[in-house]
């Protein structure tokens, strides 16, 4: 029987699994790291924003640099390449002048239609809402008074400070970084994802600015049995999915 795309995504969802321990003697080709990478920037994310960066840790030298700061986890150890998903919250107007220059260069006749209209609004008004943040907290607290005022009398996105922003980016660069994992598998490598790392060093060390922040950092690698822990447990579908 013909394998189906449902087929091949089942594959490789099975295939997945983090993996701790990598075979040194086979390095992973720089193509299918970056294909991946590629991959991942065409994840979904909060309002197109892509407010996230993929620093490839790359030479034999950075990767030496990183494992420590991985807490000499194996798989940092033992790893062809590694990732680190970064938010950066910071470059909104960035990206919000990207958007507005790409819808004004839609725009025919230089009159734009309901479409661009809309998106032309959404980027220059509702974006800078949401994502300005200064450091006595106000934008968070006018977002909070303004959004539940609102939600008094329709349903409403709850909005309020820096925190939430933050949730914002981290779901999008987790996103990012599941379908680089994916990816990695379809390829025929493993990956794990790692949160046990030092945010404050490996964020020194990327040379991030104060607002971006590591949601993970994912090790590449040929992987070995020995590096599965186990058995893939998981609770029962009923447990967690709650059908109304
Ligand atoms: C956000 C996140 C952080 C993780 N951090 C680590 C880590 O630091 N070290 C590690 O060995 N595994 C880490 N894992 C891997 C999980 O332990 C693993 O995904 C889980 O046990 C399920 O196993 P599976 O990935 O093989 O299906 C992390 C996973 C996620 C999603």
């Amino acid at each position: 029987m013909e394998q189906t795309l449902s087929d091949s995504f089942q594959e490789i969802i099975l295939k997945r699994r983090s993996n701790r321990s990598y075979d040194q003697t086979i390095h992973v080709p720089d193509e299918v790291v970056q294909r991946s990478l590629e991959r991942a920037i065409l994840s979904p994310n909060s309002s197109n924003m892509q407010l996230w960066e993929f620093h490839w840790i790359k030479s034999r030298d950075q990767l030496n640099k990183f494992t420590p700061l991985c807490l000499n986890q194996n798989t940092a150890k033992t790893a062809s390449h590694m990732i680190a998903f970064v938010t950066r919250r910071d470059l909104w107007k960035q990206r919000m002048e990207w958007h507005k220059k790409n819808i004004e260069s839609e725009i025919k006749n230089g009159t734009p239609d309901k479409y661009q209209k809309r998106m032309l609004n959404y980027y220059t008004k509702i974006v800078p809402f949401a994502y300005s943040n200064d450091w006595f907290g106000l934008m968070g607290f006018l977002r909070w008074v303004v959004s539940n005022g609102i939600s008094l009398f329709r349903p409403m996105t709850r909005m309020a400070g820096i925190n939430d922003t933050r949730i914002v980016v981290h779901k999008s660069c987790a996103l990012a970084a599941q379908t680089f994992m994916l990816s990695i598998a379809a390829e025929g490598y493993e990956s794990c994802p790692m949160e046990g790392f030092d945010q404050v060093r490996a964020r020194k060390a990327l040379r991030l600015p104060r607002q971006a922040e590591i949601g993970m950092i994912v090790s590449v690698g040929k992987g070995t049995e020995k590096g599965i822990w186990g058995k893939r447990l998981r609770v029962p579908y009923d447990e967690v999915v709650k059908v109304l």
